[in-house]
């Protein structure tokens, strides 16, 4: 008799054998790994190793660049977030995403560009000034706006306007939440708050952030995927190198490539 398979836990996501394809071509070793919930896992490693890709695979976005698909699986929790009929949106709602720039809707008000998909989804006008309320506090924003709601989103600072869209994230109530390099266009003390309000998002959400930096790894995640490229004259193709624990990761690495990675030999 075969042992029941330990179901993960709500909020794991899962990745098995996961091959994003550019067309035919194959930039990574079939990646096959665990993410756990209520931590921050940061995904390190040189530019053009495939940390975005990886990324948008978790909610669907890669499948949108024209000719690029997926292979093997992504799991939230139990359920294959590439099954045959879940809508992409469906999964993206669940699996929240923030970009590199702040991208604050121009056109609209602070207060709108938190309601945006609340408002698509046809949410009555006093839940949505409830969860744009609570989304702005969640973000760690609230007290800064909360005078101004009906002015413009681009009338913020960048680290006001990161933490904006951190918020707009937020009140969909997803369970994952993905950040590309969050905090490459602020200034120091916009990252430093950005950063806290990320560990702070932990306890709510299953966090990944893509970050070149690996200072501001060590400081605020729990967990380290350490990706890399292989270069030969045959091929060039990346693979996930080694994850675990980032206290580990940064002072006792298992791989070679780890430790001249953060070392500062290669990348
Ligand atoms: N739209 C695209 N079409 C073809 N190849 C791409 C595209 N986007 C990224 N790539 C390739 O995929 C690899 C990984 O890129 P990316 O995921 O952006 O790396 P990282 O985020 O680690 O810098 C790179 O070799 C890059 O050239
Ligand atoms: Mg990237």
């Amino acid at each position: 008799m075969s042992t029941p398979a330990v179901e993960p836990a709500p909020g794991t996501v899962t990745l098995r054998d996961l091959n994003p394809l550019y067309g035919a071509k194959q930039i990574l070793l079939p990646v096959s790994t665990t993410i756990r919930p209520n931590a921050v896992s940061a995904f390190i490693g040189p530019s053009g190793c495939g940390k975005s890709t990886v990324l948008r695979c978790i909610n669907r976005m890669h499948e949108e660049i024209p000719g690029a698909r997926v292979t093997g699986q992504v799991l939230l929790g139990q359920e294959d977030l590439y099954a045959g009929g879940l809508p992409p949106q469906l999964v993206r709602r669940r699996v929240g995403m923030v970009f590199q720039q702040p991208n604050p809707l121009r056109m609209l008000s602070i207060f709108e560009n938190v309601a945006i998909g609340l408002r698509l989804d046809g949410c009555a006008q006093a839940e949505v000034n409830e969860r744009v309320e609570m989304s702005l506090r969640v973000a760690a924003l609230w007290d800064e706006v909360k005078d101004k709601l009906n002015q413009s989103g681009m009338a913020l600072s960048g680290g006001q306007q990161q933490r904006l869209c951190i918020a707009r994230a937020v009140a969909m109530q997803p369970e994952v939440l993905l950040l590309d390099e969050p905090c490459s266009a602020l200034d120091p003390i916009a990252t430093l708050k950005v950063e806290e309000l990320i560990v702070e998002l932990k306890h709510r959400f299953t966090i990944v952030i893509v970050t070149h930096n690996m200072q501001q790894a060590a400081r605020i995640s729990d967990e380290t995927f350490v990706f890399m490229v292989d270069r030969t004259e045959q091929h060039t193709i990346s693979l996930l190198v080694e994850t675990g624990a980032t206290a580990k990761i940064f002072t006792n690495p298992q791989d070679p490539r780890t430790e001249a990675y953060i070392s500062g030999r290669i990348g």
